[in-house]
């Protein structure tokens, strides 16, 4: 099939790639001349395992094409999908202006039938607004072009997308004609071989169920980070209590971990989106205000407990961070919590030496841009070198067992503010470390 995929971000690129791996010719188109000019050089704009050398290995086959023209990106295609940002508005809302862009541009150049399909995250009505764009520019052109617009919401995980995309869990697919539905059960079919993942739905419920699972995701992030606070209130251990609720199926293992709060590009905005929507539509949605009033305060935890430790007033103190990423195996930086504690941490005074595998770009030249108190060194251990204490804001696998004599050696005390309680099971207190972590004091 001939698809083309408009945005060439972290969903636009993996899903573009994916259906290129399958045999499809797609094309990805962006604005960003840079970023074009880069992928047609074989270099990637964002860290994602695997995603490399599956678009290498398909501009090779001359299966994966990228185009700044999305002109003539959509000539040959029978489906385009729009793969845009959608990122928080002034007031919380979904902002969609790239959309509604890309819409227009659709309609001032599409020759043929078409499946338009929304993959970015919108709030419930968009593939509407998309439809009415699309026909007014058929409409001022005098032509007469039959088309579809369809909602088919991504859920893969950053860090893991490639895989999330070529198995997943569900493709769900709301559409209001068969002609689309089959079109779309066709493309995904190799994606769907093991057993039926495909999942057809009217259009707004397919756009309300990506707001509605990313906040069922964050609830139980927040409701876990909760229970947590209140743990160190009254003397129990988080750590525990996550293994005693997650061994009861009916509640699980996965997101209940606690920790320094969630961040990325999706759960904080579209859980204030489908906050907006609620309220746009004359419904107070108490839970979910409550599940973001959480969010913001849990990031500051690990910042509170350093303050509780060293005092108001850090000017002096150097602390060594292990990760900026929101989360391991991804370059991502998008309302990471450790954006939030080392502004509160610089803000009193103290200076950072800060390490990632991956994000420290993003935190040069975007998140942490012109911060000059931090400093960003390549080594894990050598951040902590005169450092007063170790401060882990990311998973990272080679955080998870890390040398404890060696971060001893380095730092000018042995103290950890562990903010995703990763060690927690190494009993760090009986080797002469004071341990700081989430839900247990
Ligand atoms: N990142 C994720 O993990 C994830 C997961 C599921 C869903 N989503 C949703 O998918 C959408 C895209 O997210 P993302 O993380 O890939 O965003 P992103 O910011 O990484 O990429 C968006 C891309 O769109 C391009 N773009 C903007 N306007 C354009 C236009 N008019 N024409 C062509 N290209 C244009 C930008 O240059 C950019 O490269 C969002 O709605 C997001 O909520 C993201």
């Amino acid at each position: 099939m001939n698809i083309t995929v408009i945005g060439s971000g972290y969903v636009g690129l993996v899903s573009g790639t994916c259906f290129s791996e399958m045999g499809n010719k797609v094309t990805c188109v962006d604005i960003d001349a840079k970023k074009i000019e880069q992928l047609n050089n074989g270099v990637l704009p964002i860290y994602e395992p695997g995603l490399e050398q599956m678009v290498l290995k398909n501009i090779k086959n001359k299966n994966l094409f990228f185009t700044t023209d999305l002109s003539t990106g959509i000539v040959d295609a029978e489906i385009v999908f729009i793969a845009v940002g959608t990122p928080m508005g002034d007031d919380g809302s979904a902002d969609l202006q790239y959309v509604l862009a890309v819409a227009k541009s659709i309609g001032l150049s599409m020759g043929k039938r078409l499946v338009i399909v929304d993959k970015s995250t919108v709030p419930i009505g968009t593939a509407d607004k998309v439809k009415s764009t699309i026909q007014s520019e058929l409409n001022k052109r005098g032509v007469l072009i039959d088309f579809d617009v369809v909602s088919n919401p991504e859920f893969l995980k950053e860090g893991a997308a490639i895989a999330d995309f070529m198995k997943p869990d569900r493709v769900v697919v709301g559409a209001d004609s068969d002609y689309a539905i089959n079109l779309m059960k066709e493309l995904y079919h190799p994606f769907c071989m093991s057993h039926d993942r495909f999942i057809a739905m009217d259009v707004r419920s397919a756009e309300m169920t990506k707001y509605a699972a990313n906040a069922m995701l964050a609830t139980k992030i927040s409701f876990m980070n909760e229970i947590a606070n209140i743990c160190e209130k009254v003397g129990a251990d988080a750590n525990q209590v996550r293994i005693g609720i997650g061994s009861d199926s009916r509640i699980g293992y996965s997101f209940i971990y606690p920790g320094a709060g969630y961040g990325g590009s999706c759960f904080p905005k579209d859980v204030k989106a489908l906050k907006k929507i609620a309220e746009e539509n004359g419904y107070k949605a108490n839970l979910i205000t409550s599940v973001e009033n959480v969010n913001d305060a849990q990031k500051l935890v690990i910042a509170k407990k350093i303050v509780k430790r060293f005092g108001e007033n850090l000017t002096g103190l150097t602390f060594g961070l292990w990760g900026l990423a929101f989360k391991p195996g991804t370059d991502d930086m998008r309302e990471a919590p450790a954006i939030y504690v080392v502004n509160e941490l610089v803000k009193r005074g103290a200076k950072i030496k800060a390490y990632d595998p991956k994000a420290i770009e993003e935190a040069q030249h975007f998140y942490l841009k012109g911060i000059k108190e931090v400093e960003y060194l390549d080594s894990k251990y050598e951040v902590l070198k005169g450092s007063e204490a170790l401060i882990l804001l990311t998973e990272w696998k080679e955080f998870r067992s890390p040398d404890f004599q060696e971060i001893k050696s380095q730092l000018k005390q042995p103290i950890i503010f562990d903010g995703r309680n990763q060690y927690n099971r190494f009993k760090l207190e009986e080797k002469g470390f004071e341990y700081f972590q989430i839900g247990k004091l």
